[in-house]
């Protein structure tokens, strides 16, 4: 009775660490696909608590970051998590719609989006206003989330909701252009995560 606890959070210790171990190789997997550097623009879509803005400004400590969310709530938390890189002027963070982004043409090199493609209404013109912002050469990667997750997002999400497959995405950077797309996958902790990259042309 009075090991108990103590087993308790030994297995809680192990069950954590595993969860950042997983966590941490999948964000190193999101990263290599963007190959994130100094120089670069670099703009986040639906960027939910900021965590992915934090590691990014490691890599880009000379350009930009950008991170757009529809959540005030969201803006709010990232907006604090991410005050230092913020206060240097190495990141911004606004609420703001994909569908209309207040930046102008040709303005950023990767541009990524993490989960956020199935509360898009519009999948190709959204897409549309991403690669109207993209440089020629830049790149844009759209990561979906394993199935088990979105079965998860559908259920408690207000709003809009379309359940994407990769080559739903497919379809819409080719149908703008992008050239040459490419699909990865890899296994997470939750399942397969998929990730859609084009090539701006
Ligand atoms: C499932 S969450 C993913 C959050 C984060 N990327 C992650 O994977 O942990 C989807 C996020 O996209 C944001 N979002 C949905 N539609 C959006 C839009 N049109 N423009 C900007 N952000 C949007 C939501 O507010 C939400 O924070």
């Amino acid at each position: 009775m009075i090991r108990k606890p103590r087993r308790m959070n030994l297995l809680k210790q192990i069950f954590q660490s595993q969860e950042q171990e997983a966590r941490r190789k999948l964000m190193a997997w999101i990263f290599g696909h963007i190959d994130l550097r100094p120089e670069d623009q670099v703009l986040e879509i639906g960027f939910g608590l900021g965590a992915l803005l934090q590691m990014a400004a490691k890599n880009v400590t000379q350009g930009k970051i950008v991170g757009v969310e529809i959540s005030a709530a969201m803006v709010k938390a990232a907006t604090e998590l991410n005050a230092k890189a913020i206060s240097a002027g190495r990141m911004e963070i606004i609420e703001a719609d994909a569908n209309n982004l207040p930046y102008e043409n040709d303005h950023f090199d990767k541009v990524f989006a993490l989960n956020v493609v199935y509360f898009w209404t519009n999948l190709t013109k959204t897409v549309n206003e991403l690669c109207r912002i993209i440089k020629p050469g830049g790149i844009i990667a759209l990561y979906l989330a394993p199935r088990i997750l979105l079965e998860d997002m559908k259920k408690y999400r207000f709003g809009h909701f379309a359940m994407h497959e990769p080559d739903d995405v497919v379809k819409a950077l080719q149908q703008l252009g992008f050239n040459p797309i490419v699909v990865e996958q890899t296994e997470s902790h939750k399942g397969t995560v998929h990730c859609v990259i084009g090539v701006q042309t």
